[in-house]
């Protein structure tokens, strides 16, 4: 992996948006694999002012990572609903570019088959785009995600769900489950670029980069990954020893 450490969120987004560009210039059909939560905001506020410089995002495909399930599309919390209005909006992205798991159909197993098969049909992840959670998850791939897992319906550890309840009006309404891309999934991406700002996220960025490569740390299979770029702050350099 290779490790860069910036001073602050704006510059960790300006260096993940030259990432994304720089394929972008090989590739104006890039899948672009996002990522909801506060990490990337910076990132995707880079991209929408090289879209006001002049870069074209109109022939990008978006894939999302993850959805809550049983959050309707149109809830402003639900991530189709962020993917829209954060990204593929600033962005210029046509909303038949999107492809974000669906989590309100019953049938979740069938609706994480489908994702795959889209994703497949889109031809996989250019550049994934990704956060860490507290506890090392990546999308919702809580600890004890199988490395070999594909999209799928999950049950949210409590720490995820107390993280996620800013975004809701009582913790109770946070759901339980979510439909997420596997950590198969997310390796096959053909880049990986991950962001992470602030101490909270030192012990889980530390255990990713230098940990073991275990179940229990989910982000740390990245290490198999040949081509990842971990962008990360001061603070959650924090824990780095290396
Ligand atoms: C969320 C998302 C992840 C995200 C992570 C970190 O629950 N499912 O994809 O990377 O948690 O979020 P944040 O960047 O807000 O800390």
């Amino acid at each position: 992996m290779d490790v860069v450490v910036g001073s602050d969120r704006e510059s960790l987004g300006r260096l993940a948006a030259s990432l994304v560009l720089d394929r972008l210039s090989a590739d104006p059909g890039l899948v672009l694999g996002v990522a909801t939560g506060s990490s990337l905001m910076t990132t995707y506020r880079a991209l929408a002012d090289a879209r006001r410089d002049g870069r074209d995002f109109s022939r990008v495909r978006c894939v999302a990572l993850d959805e809550y399930v049983g959050l309707p599309q149109s809830d402003p919390r639900s991530y189709h609903a962020f993917v829209r209005r954060e990204i593929a909006g600033p962005l210029g992205v046509p909303a038949e570019n999107l492809l974000v798991p669906d989590g309100n159909t019953p049938d979740q197993s069938r609706a994480g088959a489908a994702f795959e098969d889209a994703l497949r049909d889109v031809g996989g992840v250019g550049v994934q785009l990704l956060g860490i959670g507290r506890n090392g998850h990546l999308g919702f791939n809580e600890p004890g995600s199988s490395f070999g897992s594909r999209t799928r319906p999950v049950r949210l550890s409590a720490t995820t769900r107390a993280d996620n309840a800013r975004f809701f009006p009582q913790p109770g309404d946070v759901p339980t489950h979510a439909l997420t891309q596997g950590l198969a999934t997310i390796l096959e991406a053909s880049t990986i670029v991950l962001v992470a700002s602030g101490s909270h996220k030192a012990a889980a960025v530390a255990a990713a980069v230098e940990g073991p490569v275990t179940e229990a740390c989910p982000a740390s299979v990245l290490q198999r990954h040949p081509r990842t770029t971990v962008i990360v702050d001061q603070d959650a350099a924090g824990n780095l020893t290396r």
